[in-house]
């Protein structure tokens, strides 16, 4: 289950309660539309005479204590699902302000001294609201052989209230001038300005400047700045340099990465997503080289003294914000195609790679045009550039015209990588073209609004990947990634959507899957409930009424409140309990002859003793945490009177007969429903016996459910490990991409007890069945090559004995020939399979193999499989090699510290080297280094109460920066295995003791 608390780009892995009563009571119009189910349920209620199913979809909403009448909802119904909050009043405020009592870097008091020992003036992390930047004109002179730039950029401001400070963001930069001019308008400056003083406050990443005289309102400022700074190696963020290989030959390349504060270590500037301008570039290259920009080139001509320079000139760009802007210095080749629109499509790569860019053009082509009609507006600029960075810290960059990628998530060859690449590089394709309309169009006021830019694109991405191929299965795949939001959201320490956010390591640690996942979850739900041709209409008024600007969620919710025509739906009032406080419900569904009863909780992972003071920044807006929800079209009448909501069965419905009930269809809704011991039974049963009655959706829902409901003690061990029995005859690659990882946590669990080939039996005893169906041919749709995959390589994990003689011997036949020509979804497992089984030699080659690889999803599994050898002596080696650049990327350096930790022999030494490094790292990488945030992931896989004290113990003093929620949640994790053994472990062995399986 670790992949789940993985970031975005590596998709892979106590309260005070407040009981509310309440009735639900359909009128009769809406009862009778209850027995309409599903299409699945419909067939089953014919086949099974006699009996009544009633399909319920729950909603559940997060509510205040003063409940009033909400809207319900029932399954079959396109709308599926509607949440309401019966709640009034005002939502937490959306802006985030700063504080006075910020903290210096060690945690003490922020003395606010700038470089030279003066007090720095301006005591806010965020900018003044004086000045407004309107236009940029950059200058750059990369020089990528010394590794260093310098630059000028003419920023002009618009006074908006009389002052006589600029004050503007700088990072890593040294200042070597700066000049002030005046004007009446933004075209003609006049006047200059005398400055009187200049200071430097580096813990703000901020630069003041003091003028000798006030400039009132209305006014216009020209601020010059001539600046230089390094292209920096091995780190990715700001403007930097990567290097790569060329038919044996070195070679580098100036790439920028900004999101989410890091234009201010390229050139100074406002650095805030709120103060969008227009931009200009002039750039300088060598003839060798090409260069790049959001905008199209307008002229190049000869620089300076040098024969071998030249100068770019670029068209200025629409309004944007600063995190947006990139620009690129390198000698990489393009693919190109036009849009039926006429926009230019260009995929750029090394010489080399560029046939594999061949695949991600064709998409990005029909993903644009796709989006064009989608959203309802043109794509904005007269190109598109998307281009393969060598090393790169995240998936991808939206960057507005010119969107960067690391290589494994654009880069594609047909001949060799696997399905999942392909699949990879359509979702990123999609997901980042989704944002040149959420996020550099419409952009978010502030970072605390990150998920309306990262939810919404994740959303979309899942649309955008059906178009280019629909057996990719978007809907499916969206909701494998609820589920994963779900799980991360279980924890005490998540977080909620909208969260308070200052400096930059708080901004960076909100790139998680609350953000991506939780955010893309609620929007399929309201989504569900507006209707979809409601909610692109909203969405369009939304992009238009904001176009060029920014927005707050609260206008997200206008948009669609005036579009809607679900009766007395109040969009925020439903969707702010979602967006404001942290955390879901679990609905606990049961029923006798007459009556549904419905109540509700909030879902938490490990309920703890003695609960801690909800933090202070989390505090729910709606002073509690339970919940209320809905039956949709159910609702008649709503009172406040017990416990639960008693909704009464529709007329000629005999609770007694009642085959089945399933809560949350298709899971359109952010919760999970729990059942009496009767509704998993008869759910069981259902299962086991056709369980294509359910959609794959409700499949995912029901055993992720399961799972997790019995990992938390809400429900017995004996009622899931009963459900996976029926996995032997399930064949969809999602239902089982959600059961395996559940299966992992028990056999992670369970490693060092003798009960664990009890459990290695009962996999085995399912999975074989799919091994055997689906062999190991390269046979088959998308999704039945990928779940060959996850099979084979699961069968390996439980040590069947015949599939890593298989697996072993394909290893071999690659050994003997490179060129072999292997089933490219079996690479990895037969790369694994050799190191794991191998000796040195074997080791060895796949290392030589590695580093030689071309094609990146093929290095990267090369990479990962290094880590799973089960020579200590080899793994410390691996681990050594994170720190060298030339043997492990710094992109990848957290992913193969992960691997080696996830691999029995290796968590000890991987603990051991993080401790080794930490400061090393800390000091290399920043406080906001996803690197370390990964890094610290790998403590989750501790078991025992030892380890987490050891790991409390080493991190207790230590300044964690963006990895502080990613510890605390691996922290939580940890408590969560050692409860875990003592609680449910006991009730797990004694099933798996009654039910033995044959080998
Ligand atoms: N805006 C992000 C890139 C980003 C992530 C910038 C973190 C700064 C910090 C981009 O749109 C993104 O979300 N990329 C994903 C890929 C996507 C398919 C989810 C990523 O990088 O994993
Ligand atoms: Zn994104």
């Amino acid at each position: 289950m670790m992949e789940q608390l993985e970031e975005k780009c590596f998709l892979d892995e106590s309260e005070t309660i407040l009981n509310k009563k309440a009735v639900y009571e359909p009128t009769k119009g809406q009862r009778f539309r209850q027995v309409v189910c599903t299409r699945g349920w419909a067939i089953a209620t014919l086949m099974m005479t006699g009996t009544v199913l009633v399909g319920v979809a729950l909603i559940a909403a997060f509510a205040r204590p003063a409940m009033a009448p909400c809207e319900v909802s029932v399954a079959g119904d396109n709308s599926a699902a509607l949440a309401a909050s019966a709640a009034a009043g005002g939502a937490a405020s959306s802006e985030s302000s700063s504080s006075k009592h910020d903290k210096e870097k060690g945690g003490e008091e922020q003395t606010y001294v700038a470089t030279n020992g003066e007090p720095f003036p301006w005591k806010e992390l965020r900018l003044p609201k004086t000045l407004v930047p309107q236009a940029y004109d950059i200058f750059l002179h990369p020089n990528i052989s010394r590794s260093e730039f310098s630059g000028q950029v003419e920023m002009i401001l618009r006074v908006m209230e009389e002052t006589d400070a600029i004050v503007f963001h700088v990072n890593e930069l040294n200042i070597s001038n700066v000049a002030v001019h005046m004007g009446k308008s933004n075209t003609t400056f006049s006047q200059a300005l005398a400055i009187v003083k200049q200071l430097e406050y580096k813990t703000n990443q901020q630069f003041y400047v003091q003028l000798a005289e006030r400039v009132s309102a209305g006014s216009f400022l020209k601020v010059v700045v001539k600046f230089s700074g390094e292209l920096k190696r091995d780190v990715m963020d700001g403007f930097y340099q990567s290097s790569y290989t060329v038919n044996g030959e070195e070679r580098y390349m100036a790439s920028t990465q900004f999101e989410a504060t890091d234009a201010r270590k390229a050139f100074p500037c406002l650095d805030e997503p709120a103060l969008k301008a227009t931009f200009k570039l002039s750039i300088v290259r060598e003839k060798k080289h090409i260069s790049l920009f959001n905008m199209p080139l307008m002229t190049s001509e000869p620089y300076g003294e040098s024969p071998n320079l030249i100068l770019d000139k670029y068209n200025p760009s629409p309004k944007m914000s600063t995190y947006l802007v990139a620009f690129i210095v390198c000698d990489f080749k393009n693919v190109s195609a036009l849009t039926r629109a006429g926009t230019l499509v260009r995929v750029f790569a090394p010489e080399d790679k560029i046939y594999m860019g061949k695949y991600a053009l064709d998409a990005a082509v029909a993903v644009l045009e796709n989006y064009t009609s989608f959203f309802g507006l043109p794509y904005d600029l007269p190109k598109a550039d998307l281009i393969a960075i060598p090393n790169f810290e995240a998936g991808a960059m939206e960057n507005w015209g010119l969107i960067t990628y690391r290589d494994t998530a654009i880069l594609y060859d047909p001949a060799i990588s696997s399905q999942d690449s392909k699949k990879w590089v359509t979702q990123v394709v999609a997901h980042e073209l989704a944002h040149q309309w959420f996020g550099n169009l419409v952009t978010m006021d502030w970072w605390d609004d990150l998920w309306l830019n990262e939810g919404f694109a994740t959303f979309v991405e899942f649309l955008g990947m059906d178009v280019v191929d629909s057996s990719f299965q978007g809907q499916n795949s969206l909701s494998m990634e609820s589920v994963s939001a779900l799980y991360k959201d279980s924890l005490i320490n998540s977080h909620p959507i909208k969260v308070p956010v200052k400096n930059p390591a708080e901004i960076a640690s909100v790139f998680d899957s609350i953000s991506y996942e939780k955010g893309a979850a609620l929007i399929r739900m309201l989504e569900s409930v507006l209707g979809k041709s409601s909610f692109r209409k909203g969405l369009k008024n939304y992009l238009t009424e904001n176009a060029y600007g920014n927005a707050v969620t609260g206008d997200l919710w206008r948009a669609w409140q005036q579009v809607s025509t679900v009766k007395d739906l109040s969009v925020s009032e439903m969707m702010d309990t979602w967006t404001l406080q942290m955390g879901y419900p679990v609905v606990s569904v049961a029923w006798d002859s007459r009556t549904l009863h419905l109540s509700q909780e909030r879902f938490i992972r490990l309920e703890k003793k003695d609960p801690e003071p909800e933090k202070e920044d989390f505090k729910s807006p709606f002073g509690c945490t339970y919940l209320t929800f809905k039956l949709h079209f159910l609702l008649a009448m709503w009172e406040q009177t017990g416990f639960f909501s008693l909704v009464p069965l529709p007329d000629g419905v005999d609770g007694d007969n009642v085959l089945w009930l399933k809560g949350n269809k298709d899971l359109n809704g952010f919760y999970r429903v729990n059942y009496d011991a009767k509704g998993w039974k008869k759910l069981t049963d259902q299962l086991k016996k056709d369980h294509t009655v359910f959609s794959v959706s409700d499949r995912i829902g029901l055993m992720e459910d399961a799972f997790c409901l019995a990992m938390a003690g809400h429900l017995n061990y004996s009622v899931v490990l009963g459900m996976v029995e029926y996995m032997s005859r399930e064949t969809d690659y999602f239902v089982w991409k959600t059961v395996l990882p559940h299966l992992d946590f028990l056999s992670q669990r369970l490693l060092l007890e003798e009960e664990y080939d009890l459990l290695r039996d009962l996999a085995l005893s399912v999975i074989r069945p799919r091994l055997e169906a689906l062999g190991w041919s390269s046979a088959g749709d998308v999704t039945t090559r990928q779940l060959r995959k996850s099979v084979i390589q699961a069968a390996i994990d439980y040590e069947d004995q015949a599939s890593i003689d298989r697996a072993t011997d394909l290893f071999a036949e690659w050994k003997k020939n490179q060129n072999y020509s292997m089933n490219n979804e079996l690479r990895y497992v037969a790369y694994q399979a050799g190191v794991t089984y191998g000796n040195k030699d074997d080791w060895d080659l796949v290392y030589d193999r590695y580093m030689d690889s071309n094609v990146a999803s093929d290095k990267e599994h090369l990479q990962l499989a290094l880590g799973t050898s089960r020579d200590v002596r080899v793994l410390q080696i691996l681990l050594q090699y994170t720190q060298d650049s030339s043997k492990v990327k710094t992109q990848d350096s957290a992913q193969v510290v992960r691997k080696v930790a996830r691999n029995r022999n290796g968590l000890l030494l991987a603990w051991r080297f993080l401790r080794q490094q930490w400061d090393l790292l800390m000091e290399r990488y920043g406080v906001k280094s996803a690197i370390i945030r990964r890094m610290v992931l790998i403590v989750s896989n501790f078991n025992t109460k030892f380890d987490l004290d050891e790991v409390k113990e080493f991190f207790k003093d230590k300044e964690l920066g963006s990895a502080a929620r990613p510890l605390h949640q691996s922290v939580e994790l940890i408590e969560s295995h050692v409860v875990w053994s003592e609680k449910y472990m006991p009730e797990v062995k004694s099933w798996l003791q009654k039910n033995r399986r044959r080998r």
